[in-house]
C-alpha cells in the first residue's frame, strides 16, 4: 500500500488506560508501540541497583546517558531491554513507582530520554504515549491525544487490575498515590504533562478500552487516507 507511516503522540496521567489502548492501536496499524514511561522507569531501576538514590541528580543522569535502552516488539506486549536484559517485570515494582519522581524532575534525563525517544520514531510508524509527548518530543506528530479520566475511576481500574493479578490493593492508599503522581506530573519544572492546543481530548471515565481504541484508530486512518489521498497534492 506505502502509505506514509505517521506518529501517533498519546499522553494523560497515571492509569488512564494509555498504554493499554496504544498497545492495541499500534497493533492494528501494524506500527511500533513505545511506552515513554517504561524508559523512566528503566533509569530508575539501573540508578536503584547501582546504589544510588533517584535524588542524586548527577549521577543518575550519568546513569541514562550510559545505558542502552531497546524495544522488542512481540505479539502480547513490547518488551523493553536494558544493557541487553529484559527488565519489563521489574521495572513495574511498587518500588520504583515510588522512586520515580525525581527521575522524571530530572533535567538532563529528561533531555538524554526525549533524544532517544525522538530518535526512536523519526520514521514515523510509531504510536508513542507517556507525558510530553504531544508537547515535548512530537510537537510535529500527525495526531495528538490527551487521554483523561477522573482519579477516582483510574483508581478503581488500578485496584481491578491488581485484584486480577491476585494482588489486594487498598482503593484509598491507590487513590492517594495517583494523586500525588498527578500533582508531581503537572507541576514539574521540565516536560509537565499539559494538554496540547491541537490535541484531540478523549475522557475514558465512561468508555470501554474498544471505544477508546477504535475512536483512535478511526482518527488515524482518516489522517492516513488524506495524507494518501490523490488530490492532497
Ligand atoms: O506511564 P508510567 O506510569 O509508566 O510513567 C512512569 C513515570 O515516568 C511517571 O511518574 C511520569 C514519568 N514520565 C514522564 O515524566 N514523561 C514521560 N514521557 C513518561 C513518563
Amino acid at each position: 500500500m506505502g502509505h506514509r507511516r505517521i506518529k501517533i503522540a498519546i499522553d494523560g496521567p497515571a492509569a488512564s488506560g494509555k498504554s493499554t489502548t496504544a498497545r492495541e492501536v499500534a497493533k492494528r496499524l501494524g506500527y511500533l508501540y513505545i511506552d515513554s514511561g517504561a524508559m523512566y522507569r528503566a533509569v530508575t531501576l539501573m540508578a536503584l541497583r547501582a546504589g544510588i538514590s533517584t535524588s542524586e541528580d548527577e549521577k543518575v543522569a550519568d546513569i541514562a546517558a550510559e545505558i542502552k535502552i531497546s524495544f522488542r516488539p512481540n505479539e502480547e506486549r513490547t518488551e523493553i531491554y536494558v544493557n541487553g536484559e529484559d527488565v519489563s517485570r521489574d521495572i513495574r515494582t511498587p518500588r520504583i513507582t515510588a522512586n520515580i519522581n525525581p527521575v522524571a524532575a530530572n533535567f538532563r534525563v529528561r533531555e538524554i530520554l526525549v533524544e532517544k525517544q525522538q530518535e526512536l520514531g523519526k520514521s514515523g510508524g510509531v504510536v508513542m504515549d507517556g507525558r510530553d509527548i504531544t508537547t515535548v518530543v512530537f510537537p510535529d506528530a500527525e495526531l495528538k491525544i490527551f487521554m483523561n479520566a477522573s482519579p477516582e475511576e483510574r483508581a478503581n481500574r488500578r485496584v481491578s487490575e491488581l485484584a486480577g493479578k491476585n494482588l489486594s490493593a487498598d482503593y484509598n492508599a491507590v487513590l492517594s498515590s495517583i494523586k500525588e503522581r498527578d500533582t508531581a506530573d503537572f507541576t514539574r519544572a521540565h516536560g509537565p504533562l499539559k494538554q496540547a492546543t491541537d490535541a484531540v481530548v478523549i475522557d475514558t471515565t465512561l468508555k470501554s478500552i474498544e471505544d477508546q481504541c477504535r475512536e483512535i484508530y478511526d482518527l488515524a486512518m482518516a489522517i492516513i487516507e488524506k495524507n494518501s489521498s490523490p488530490e492532497k497534492n
